[in-house]
């Protein structure tokens, strides 16, 4: 018995770590709390491998001008306004000059002939807002380096994604921007005789919306999103969410940010309870955006050469200094607490991203008067650009636990 248990120990401790490092060379997470007031949480989460080589999330980023991007303006799965080489984006080669480095591990460039070779046979699926749209784009002109037959493929709730037959592989993208099923109801029982209000959304907190409500067979990696239209932007006082449950309105109404936990508790649960439990689960905490001096609807800008330094990210990002990019960190407290004790592996590319002020669309648009209508993009990342990374990082991630079985 002792034996056996000492060789179990021997195995854990000293093989497996071996084989890890000789195979895949680094990789995963530690769940370092990234917030001072949620530094009373456990340092690791039952989710997370309670011993991993290193952590991807943590680094800086270092320029090297002989590094090119994997790919050009003319991938056919680019979204126009975000192929920033096609719309002529100042400073493109610099943008794709920076090379992320994580504290005390290497990052290696995704290899897409070895990855699709890993991930035969099976399929890849992002759900949630543009944002994993975006992260998609990327994804899909750098794996289409191995496989120039890459054809577009839509289909079960898809809103766009990729099939490569060389290898069997489908990586798609399901649009759900609020995750939750959601419809517009103009007369709505229970705030319609408020103040102005013309009509209101109703959100289903307990119903996955349609676009990905009959996936969980599909595919075996899933990475989720949602937070970018959790704002008064998109659901202002006169078109407000309405949240619903069991078909009930939720008594009383729930403001906003009350509604997105409730929809992500019930999301998460869904998750666990019907995808099957070897699908490998990612959540992607959010992307921050760069409005400098307003609003996106205030003249907000973003045209930067360099990325921000460490110092600056505080006052940028730390909603206690109450800036315009405030809600990034502020939704993540209300993901990460969702997901505490739950299978599904925190994505967290938000740090990494809050650098990056120079690497959105900005300006360069590519349609004349898009920035007069809807102001800068400083939300949405420019392709080559920062995407490419998050997919180094969930690529190298999947590896790793793909090994490890
Ligand atoms: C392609 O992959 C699917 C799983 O996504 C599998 O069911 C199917 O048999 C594979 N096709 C071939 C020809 O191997
Ligand atoms: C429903 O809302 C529309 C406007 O959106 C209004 O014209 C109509 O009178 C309302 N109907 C009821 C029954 O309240
Ligand atoms: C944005 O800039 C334009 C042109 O400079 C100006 O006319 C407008 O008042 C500005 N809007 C805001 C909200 O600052």
């Amino acid at each position: 018995m002792a034996s056996k248990l000492n060789s179990k120990l021997f195995i854990t401790r000293l093989i497996l770590p071996a084989f890890i490092l000789l195979f895949i060379y680094s990789t995963t997470l530690l769940y370092t709390p990234s917030h001072p007031t949620k530094s009373h949480l456990p340092i690791s989460s039952p989710n997370l491998d309670p011993d991993p080589p290193c952590n991807l999330f943590r680094g800086k980023w270092v320029t090297d001008p002989t590094r090119k991007p994997m790919y050009d303006e003319t991938c056919p799965f680019h979204r126009n306004a975000w192929n920033c080489l096609r719309n002529q984006r100042a400073q493109m080669g610099r943008i794709n000059s920076w090379i992320w480095k994580p504290q005390d591990c290497v990052l290696n460039r995704v290899d897409p002939d070895g990855f699709l070779g890993l991930m035969r046979n099976k399929n890849i699926g992002l759900v949630g807002d543009s944002l994993n749209e975006n992260f998609l784009v990327s994804f899909l002109c750098v794996l289409r380096m191995a496989d120039e037959g890459a054809k577009k493929w839509k289909r079960k709730g898809a809103w766009r994604g990729a099939f490569f037959p060389k290898f069997n592989v489908t990586v798609a993208y399901h649009r759900a921007v609020l995750l939750a099923k959601y419809q517009w109801q103009p007369n709505d029982s229970v705030l319609s005789d408020q103040n102005g209000v013309k009509g209101t959304y109703r959100v289903d907190v307990d119903i996955p919306a349609d676009e990905w409500a009959n996936i969980a067979d599909f595919y075996d990696v899933l990475v989720f999103n949602t937070g970018h239209w959790w704002g008064y932007d998109k659901f202002p006082k006169e078109t407000p969410l309405a949240f619903y449950k069991a078909g009930k309105p939720i008594h009383p109404p729930l403001e906003m940010l009350d509604g997105l936990k409730v929809v992500l508790n019930s999301m998460v649960a869904h998750i666990q309870k019907k995808f099957p439990e070897k699908t490998l689960k990612f959540w992607r905490l959010q992307s921050p955006r760069h409005f400098h001096g307003g609003e996106w609807n205030q003249n907000g800008s973003c045209v930067f050469d360099e990325p921000l330094e460490e110092p600056q990210l505080d006052l940028w990002f730390d909603p206690s200094n109450n800036g315009v990019n405030k809600e990034a960190r502020l939704l993540n407290y209300l993901i990460e607490a969702a997901l505490e004790g739950t299978d599904i592996k925190i994505l967290d590319l938000t740090h990494l991203s809050e650098y990056r002020s120079d690497a959105h669309p900005a300006i360069w648009l590519g349609k004349k008067d898009a920035v007069a209508e809807w102001g800068q993009d400083c939300m949405h990342w420019c392709l080559p650009g920062v995407p490419d990374t998050w997919v180094d990082i969930l690529s190298q991630l999947i590896h790793y636990h793909l090994a490890r079985g």
